[in-house]
């Protein structure tokens, strides 16, 4: 579909060389029980080559094959299926709609695979994550070991195709980063209405029901991943997803929530108090969560190595958990001995795209890679003090607060796409609960429209 999917191809063909191919398929399906499946996500490499949605389908690209250079397995009309569980382009519309050069059912692969890996020498593969899938690599390099005697070439080696791919995703289009910017748009503003709303007798799935509706009725069609609303206590568990428990005044919520937008997500955690105001314990937690974040982000400069902001951050949080009385001793020995990690087990960042822990390397070697424009990160420090931790001064006992954001690397330095969402003290005391329910839902919907 569109240019912008034979561009990536054509990018990607150049990159593997004319004596090879590329076989990407689709995910399984997951049965959640009986017939009903869990819902199906395609996979970001099939999406970012085709666009092409369904399951069940596999893409077979070919540099050297003048002819035949995309080939589309998908899943063949079907009249009866189609009233059950929806349509379907079948092999007319892969060529017709997604540019394939050829299209055949899907159920045809296997037996059709051989023929057009004829001459191939390499094959990459989205390897590793499904064996059924890993089969068909293993199988095309045991049927050219087979026929080696009649001189029918075949693979003979096996590539994962995220040495290309995967770097290809990890530097934005532009198209990429307008969508990554209105996905931190949408997710923004759903934070802005859970923070609006926000009130001591609430329940955490109540606040996950006001941030997700933010998020549908802008027209997101799913979330990035699971949304973690955390309070009290909970904000100190990393992943919490449980979101069942009630509210309590004095609390804080961590809320972290983002959702997808052209297949890029967003991922925002902000930490706020469930009574409007933050307590003397809470608030000298989050100032210097947030100073870390700041001191982070202005670290996520082009040309600086990618640990380059964990690095500001874990100097800055370190230095407060002595402020805090956590830790104690010199900085420097809490550092190197990585002491913070009892109350900073995480690392800052991640990358960010069509996946929320998005694809790329994080090293080259034994070195961080380099920040390059266009990369885009996440910048989420926190500090985490479990509730029954007896060596911590007792009013920080149950105290978790994690603050993100997401940043694109520029030529200059960086851009936060999120900045819609307050995160100095003041705004947040400014915004929290100010709004009734129904009011906060219009006003955000309105914003984002
Ligand atoms: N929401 C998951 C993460 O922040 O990595
Ligand atoms: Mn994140
Ligand atoms: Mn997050």
């Amino acid at each position: 579909m569109g240019d912008i999917h034979s561009q990536r191809r054509r990018r990607f063909m150049e990159m593997m060389g004319p004596g090879s191919a590329a076989l990407i398929v689709s995910h399984p399906e997951m049965i959640r029980n009986n017939d009903t499946l869990h819902e199906y996500r395609p996979n970001s490499d099939l999406i970012y080559l085709s666009g092409f949605e369904e399951p069940e389908t596999a893409l077979l690209i070919l540099p050297g094959k003048a002819e035949t250079p995309f080939v589309m397995y998908v899943r063949p009309r079907d009249r009866d299926k189609e009233i059950w569980t929806g349509r379907r382009a079948g092999v007319d519309g892969a060529v017709e709609r997604y540019g394939a050069s050829v299209a055949h059912p899907i159920g045809d692969l296997e037996s059709t695979l051989p023929k057009y890996l004829e001459g191939v020498e390499s094959l990459y593969m989205n390897l590793g994550q499904d064996p059924d899938r890993d089969r068909l690599g293993l199988e095309a390099l045991n049927r050219t070991r087979r026929s080696s005697r009649t001189g029918t070439k075949g693979p003979v080696r096996l590539i994962d195709s995220a040495s290309i791919l995967h770097e290809m995703r990890l530097r934005k289009e532009p198209d990429e980063i307008e969508a990554l910017a209105r996905a931190a748009e949408i997710s923004a503003a759903g934070h802005r209405a859970a923070m609006e709303v926000v009130r001591p007798g609430m329940y955490e799935y109540e606040i996950q029901a006001v941030v997700e509706y933010q998020f549908r009725r802008a027209g997101s069609r799913r979330f990035g991943f699971p949304s973690i609303v955390a309070s009290g206590p909970n904000a100190t568990i990393l992943h919490y997803e449980e979101n069942s428990r009630r509210l309590e005044a004095g609390d804080l919520l961590l809320l972290d929530a983002g959702t997808e937008w052209g297949y890029m997500s967003g991922d925002i955690t902000r930490t706020f108090p469930v009574s409007g105001r933050f307590s003397e314990p809470q608030r000298r937690v989050y100032e210097i969560v947030l100073d870390a974040q700041k001191q982070a982000i202005e670290a996520a400069q082009p040309g600086a190595p990618f640990l380059a902001p964990h690095d500001a951050a874990v100097r800055r949080l370190a230095q407060g958990m002595i402020e805090l009385g956590l830790l104690r001793g010199e900085l420097e020995d809490v550092i190197r001995e990585e002491r913070f990690k009892r109350y900073y087990m995480h690392k800052t960042s991640h990358w960010l795209g069509m996946d929320v822990h998005d694809v790329g390397r994080y090293a080259d070697g034994d070195s961080a890679r380099a920040l390059e424009p266009g990369m885009v990160l996440t910048i989420e420090p926190g500090l985490y003090v479990a509730e029954d931790d007896s060596e911590a001064p007792p009013e920080f006992r149950g105290i978790g607060v994690r603050i993100e954001d997401d940043v694109l690397i520029t030529d200059r330095g960086n851009r936060t796409l999120t900045g819609g969402v307050p995160k100095e003290v003041a705004e947040i005391e400014a915004i929290c609960g100010k709004l009734p329910l129904e009011d906060a839902l219009r006003a955000e919907g309105r914003k984002i429209a």
